[in-house]
Parts: structure tokens; C-alpha cells; sequence
């Protein structure tokens, strides 16, 4: 008689069971995620298609980022592209200068913890371009001194492109001043070695660094996270 009482018991526990189980980072990207980027490759090939973009590239996320980073930006997301996925759609003309329009973006959708940890783990398995991050070899000893900046601004001209403080650099690229947080070393080399290689219609330009200045100029940028710029 005892065992007959348990076992309904059993089988409610057992229904339970999927509610209690870890949140599935590959059912939530599809979910709601896949709407806005692509998971699956390959980058698009035409101007039109680029221009239509909703968010970033996600198929090479685990050669990309940092998966701590996205773990923790996607329960607190802040900008990273001053106007957006294409600036064009997101200026308006100011009294000097073209001004960001700020009306016209959105924000980034928050995840939970537990969504966010799962997420970050399913982005991490993600791994195209995995030759080009192979050819790659970071050497932290090439420190930038103050060339870093000047290379950065004036030599290179990334600037015009890329803000290196809140406020103080082009809009037309992402923010550089947390790029060191949220990208691997070797990626940024790899990128700024040949943006196309990554993302064939992409506006960045190839600026042909030879390769001590790349490791000098992805040593800037990982300095530059450690000034915090974005709490
Ligand atoms: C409505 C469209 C949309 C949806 C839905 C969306 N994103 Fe995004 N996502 C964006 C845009 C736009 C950006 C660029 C934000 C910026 O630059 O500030 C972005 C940026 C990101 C980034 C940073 C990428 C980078 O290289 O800068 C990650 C990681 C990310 N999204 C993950 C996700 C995940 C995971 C989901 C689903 C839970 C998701 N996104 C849902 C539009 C979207
Ligand atoms: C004409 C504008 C332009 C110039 C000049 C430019 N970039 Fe970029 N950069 C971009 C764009 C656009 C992206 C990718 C945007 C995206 O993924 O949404 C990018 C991406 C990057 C990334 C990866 C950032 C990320 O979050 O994905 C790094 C690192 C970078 N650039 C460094 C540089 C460096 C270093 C220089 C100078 C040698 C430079 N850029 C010059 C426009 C530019």
C-alpha cells in the first residue's frame, strides 16, 4: 500500500524534472536569437545584404570572443557600435557635424543568469575560421608605449572609425575601448590583418600594418580595456 502511495509522487517529480534541468544555449539561440544574427555561415556577399544586417556575425563567436564577456554583457548589454549595425541608417545632421541619432536604436535583449551562462557556452562551440585564428600568435611583449595611440590615431587612422573613450572617435566601427575585454587577442590580429577574410563586404579597410605594429597596436587596445571606460 505504501508503494502505491509513492507512486504518483514518483511521476510528479518526474514531470519536474525538464523545468529544473540547465537552460539549453542552443534552443535559446534559435529561439531568439537567430532572428537577428547568423549562427550558421557563411558571411553575406553582397553591399545590399551587409546593409540589411540586424546584428553581428555569430558563426565564428567561439574564435571571437571571450566567453566570460558574453556571459556578463548579455545579462548587462551596452552599446558597442556608437550608430549601430549600419551608421548610415542611425546619423543625423548637427550644428558641426553629423550627430548620432539615438532614437532611432534600440536596445540589446537581456538574458538571466542561467540563459546567459548557457548562451555563452553554445557560442563558444561555434568555432568557423578556425584556420585564420591558428595563423595567428600573439606576443604580448611588444609593448606600444605611447606609439600605441599615434599608430591608433594618426599613422593608421583607425580613429576615424573607432572610438578609443565614450564620445571620442568615429562611429562607423564598434568601440575599441572594451574591444580588449570582449575579443581574443588572436582574432583582432587576424581582423586587423584582413577585415575581408572574416567579412568579405565589410568597410574596414585593409591598412596592410606589417606585423610588429599589428602586435603593437592589438597590445594598445588590450591596455586600453584595463582603463575601464565602460563602468
Ligand atoms: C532584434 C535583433 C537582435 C536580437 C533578437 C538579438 N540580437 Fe544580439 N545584437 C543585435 C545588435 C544590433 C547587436 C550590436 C549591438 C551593439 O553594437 O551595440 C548585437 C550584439 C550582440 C553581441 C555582441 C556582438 C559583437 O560582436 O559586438 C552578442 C554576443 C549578441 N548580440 C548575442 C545575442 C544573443 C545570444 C541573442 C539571443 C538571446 C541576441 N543577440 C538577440 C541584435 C539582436
Ligand atoms: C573605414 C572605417 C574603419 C577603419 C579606418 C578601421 N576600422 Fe576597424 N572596423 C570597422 C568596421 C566596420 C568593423 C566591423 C564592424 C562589425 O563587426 O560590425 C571593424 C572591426 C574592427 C575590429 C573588431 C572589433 C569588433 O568588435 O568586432 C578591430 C579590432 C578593429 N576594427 C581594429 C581596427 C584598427 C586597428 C584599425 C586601423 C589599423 C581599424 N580598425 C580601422 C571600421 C573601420
Amino acid at each position: 500500500m505504501k508503494q502505491l502511495l509513492m507512486l504518483p509522487l514518483v511521476f510528479v517529480f518526474i514531470s519536474l524534472l525538464p523545468a529544473m534541468a540547465a537552460a539549453d544555449g542552443t534552443a535559446i539561440l534559435q529561439e531568439r536569437c537567430a532572428s537577428c544574427h547568423n549562427l550558421k555561415g557563411p558571411p553575406v556577399s553582397t553591399l545590399a545584404d551587409l546593409w540589411q544586417r540586424k546584428g553581428p556575425d555569430l558563426f565564428y563567436a567561439g574564435n571571437k570572443y571571450n566567453q566570460s564577456w558574453v556571459e556578463a554583457w548579455l545579462q548587462n548589454p551596452k552599446r558597442i557600435r556608437p550608430a549601430g549595425m549600419f551608421y548610415i541608417d542611425h546619423i543625423k545632421p548637427g550644428p558641426k557635424r553629423d550627430l548620432v541619432d539615438e532614437s532611432t536604436l534600440k536596445g540589446h535583449i537581456k538574458l538571466n543568469a542561467a540563459d546567459a551562462k548557457a548562451v555563452a557556452s553554445a557560442l563558444a562551440d561555434l568555432k568557423a575560421n578556425s584556420a585564420l585564428i591558428k595563423a595567428e600568435k600573439h606576443d604580448p611583449g611588444m609593448v606600444p608605449g605611447p606609439l600605441g595611440e599615434m599608430m591608433f590615431d594618426k599613422i593608421y587612422g583607425c580613429l576615424a572609425c573607432h572610438q578609443i573613450e565614450p564620445g571620442y572617435g568615429g562611429v562607423s566601427g564598434p568601440e575599441i575601448y572594451t574591444a580588449g575585454k570582449r575579443l581574443t587577442p588572436e582574432f583582432m590580429l587576424s581582423y586587423i590583418r584582413s577585415p575581408q577574410a572574416w567579412d568579405p563586404k565589410i568597410w574596414m579597410p585593409n591598412k596592410h600594418v606589417p606585423e610588429a605594429n599589428m602586435q603593437k597596436l592589438v597590445n594598445y587596445i588590450l591596455d586600453l580595456s584595463k582603463e575601464n571606460f565602460d563602468e
